[in-house]
């Protein structure tokens, strides 16, 4: 099977248990959502969507376009919208393939996915190119620990999580988004430094 239709299995198979996920109250990555998606607004773009956790939390007046490479995962971000009655047009793609106008969105919204991209940077350089340049680009990631001996152990195990999740355990985000060439306004890590909220802006010529 090529690595492709490999992922896409491997996310369809997830799907059910993203939109479990997605309709708990508590949770520790809810108040993290909330404390980010404040700053989202107008015409919004979510890439890898998966099951469409972060919809209740957008304000009431956005549009969202959700991108993903897993038709089941857009199948559960279709029930998520319209659970909230927030209008929202969805695409099955991979983000390496999509293709939109430079300056199309008010925010940009990356939860957990940059994870899981073959090609991350140019997959944030993109985003940086499709917002507006008054608009912002929001990512709640998971990534590379800030303590040594965390660092460590998540270089062992992540070809184990590639292989049967889909995406990488040891990226070190910041600097991604800076090899993207996004400015950072604001930065926050959270549970051992594994997760990082990242609030930046698009830089364009
Ligand atoms: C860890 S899940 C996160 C889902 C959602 N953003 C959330 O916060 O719950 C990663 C998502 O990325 C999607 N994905 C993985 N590789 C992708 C790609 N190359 N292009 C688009 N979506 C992709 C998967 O299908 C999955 O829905």
């Amino acid at each position: 099977m090529e690595e492709r239709e490999r992922i896409i299995t491997l996310y369809n198979k997830q799907a059910k248990q993203y939109a479990r996920l997605r309709k708990r109250k508590n949770g520790f990555d809810q108040e993290w959502r909330k404390e980010l998606l404040a700053f989202a607004r107008g015409n919004i773009l979510e890439v890898s969507v998966g099951a469409g956790a972060n919809f209740k939390f957008y304000p009431p007046d956005a549009v969202i376009t959700g991108v993903d490479i897993s038709p089941a995962m857009i199948e559960k971000a279709k029930e998520a919208a319209a659970e909230t009655g927030i209008p929202a047009q969805f695409i099955v793609s991979a983000l390496e393939e999509l293709e939109f106008a430079p300056h199309s969105f008010d925010t940009i919204v990356s939860t957990l996915s940059i994870c899981a991209y073959s090609d991350p940077v140019s997959v944030l350089q993109k985003m940086n190119s499709w917002c507006k340049k008054d608009g912002n680009i929001l990512l709640m990631e998971h990534g590379q620990s800030s303590y040594k001996l965390l660092q460590w152990v998540q270089h062992a195990y992540d070809p184990l999580q590639y292989r049967f999740i889909g995406c990488h355990a040891d990226r070190d985000m910041l600097q991604l988004v800076h090899r993207a060439g996004l400015e950072i306004i604001k930065c926050e890590r959270k549970f051992m430094g594994i997760i990082y909220l990242i609030w930046a802006k698009p830089v364009q010529k």
